[in-house]
C-alpha cells in the first residue's frame, strides 16, 4: 500500500465512523413552560442569554448540537443544567427550594462558574458583563430579603 492509498483509507475509516456514531441520536426534547420565573425585564434578558440554553425549557439548540458526539454532550449538560435550575419550572418549586436555588446562583457568579466556559467558547455574546452580574446579584439579594418572585400558588 502507497502512503496515499493508506491515507484515503485512514480517511475513509474515520469518515465511516463519524457516519456511524450518527445513528445514535441525542434526547433534544423541549418540554413545555409549565411555571415561568417571573422578573423584572433587564433580569429576564441576562438570564435569556447566558442561561436560558441549559437551564429552562426554551433551549436553542445549535446545528452542532445534531451531530455526534456533540449532541450527547450537550443534551447531557441540558439534562443536568434543568435538573439543578429550571427558569421553566420555577414558580412550582417550594419557596425553601427557591431560596436554596437562588443562593447557588449568586455563588456561580461569585466564583464566575456559569455559564460554563465550554459555552461562553461557542457564545461569546452569553459573557455577562460586570454591570449584569451587579444587577442580578441586586435582584437575587432583593428576593432573598423576603420579597417573593411571585405570590405562592399554594
Ligand atoms: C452550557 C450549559 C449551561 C449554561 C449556559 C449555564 N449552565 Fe448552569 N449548569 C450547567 C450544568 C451542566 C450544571 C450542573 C453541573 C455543574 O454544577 O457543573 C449547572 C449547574 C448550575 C447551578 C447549580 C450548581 C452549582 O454548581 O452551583 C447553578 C446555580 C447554575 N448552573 C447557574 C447558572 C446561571 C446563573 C447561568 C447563566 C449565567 C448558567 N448556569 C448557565 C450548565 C449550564
Amino acid at each position: 500500500m502507497t502512503f496515499r492509498e493508506a491515507t484515503s483509507a485512514a480517511l475513509l475509516g474515520t469518515l465511516t465512523a463519524a457516519l456511524a456514531l450518527q445513528v445514535v441520536p441525542a434526547r433534544r426534547t423541549n418540554p413545555p413552560v409549565s411555571a415561568a420565573l417571573v422578573s423584572p425585564p433587564e433580569v429576564d434578558a441576562a438570564l435569556r442569554r447566558a442561561c436560558y440554553d441549559c437551564h429552562s425549557n426554551e433551549t436553542r439548540w445549535p446545528w452542532y448540537s445534531h451531530v455526534a458526539p456533540f449532541s450527547w454532550l450537550i443534551a447531557a449538560d441540558v439534562a443536568r443544567g434543568r435538573r439543578e435550575v429550571n427558569f421553566s419550572e420555577w414558580g412550582s418549586y417550594y419557596s425553601a427550594t427557591r431560596r436554596r436555588k437562588l443562593q447557588w446562583i449568586a455563588r456561580s457568579f461569585r466564583e464566575a462558574k456559569m455559564p460554563p466556559w465550554s459555552y461562553r467558547l461557542m457564545h461569546p455574546d452569553a459573557r455577562l458583563s460586570d454591570t449584569e452580574r451587579a444587577l442580578l446579584e441586586r435582584w437575587i439579594a432583593s428576593q432573598l430579603s423576603g420579597n417573593p418572585i411571585r405570590p405562592p400558588d399554594k
